[in-house]
């Protein structure tokens, strides 16, 4: 019998280019980079196949998920400041079938108040928000619950 690895797109969005020189004591000391080495290192032990996308563009972000319909069993996606104005990367999650994580490395809620409203919370499985680097590797583990039960 043949098992289909379970395969997740990770869409990274505006400036997280620049993790590792960006405002460290909030984002980390990580570059991106480290940052999807991690996440390929676990993805390995949990068997799931990952992918990368970063862009500092919403239509390029809108595409990403709109081409993971029928690719990817799911997304991990931070949309960093998209999150809280993008109603085209909103409707683009609600338009596959694709189930999504929403990932964020610092506490939006601890922070400014624009930062508290995510226009793509409810149209995500869930949110995880707050933990570093670790807020990625525990949404790849969720990833493999949620998906891996129905696979
Ligand atoms: C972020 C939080 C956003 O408010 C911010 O604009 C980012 C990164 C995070 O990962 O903590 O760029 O999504």
């Amino acid at each position: 019998m043949i098992i289909d690895k379970l395969s997740i797109l990770v869409i990274h969005g505006p400036n997280l280019n620049l993790l590792g020189k960006r405002e460290p004591d909030i984002y980390g000391a990580l570059t991106l980079n480290e940052v999807n080495n991690k996440m390929m290192s676990k993805a390995e032990k949990l068997g799931i196949e990952v992918a990368f996308v970063q862009s500092n563009y919403e239509g390029v972000i809108v595409d990403a998920i709109q081409q993971a319909e029928g690719s990817y069993d799911c997304i991990i996606i931070n949309a960093a400041a998209l999150t809280h104005y993008s109603i085209a990367i909103r409707d683009a999650l609600a338009a596959v079938s694709v189930p999504a994580i929403e990932v964020h490395l610092s506490n939006i809620y601890k922070r400014e108040q624009f930062r508290h409203i995510s226009v793509i919370s409810a149209v995500v499985y869930g949110q995880i928000s707050g933990f570093g680097v670790d807020s990625y590797l525990l949404a790849l583990e969720a990833a493999a619950r949620i998906v891996g039960s129905e696979k």
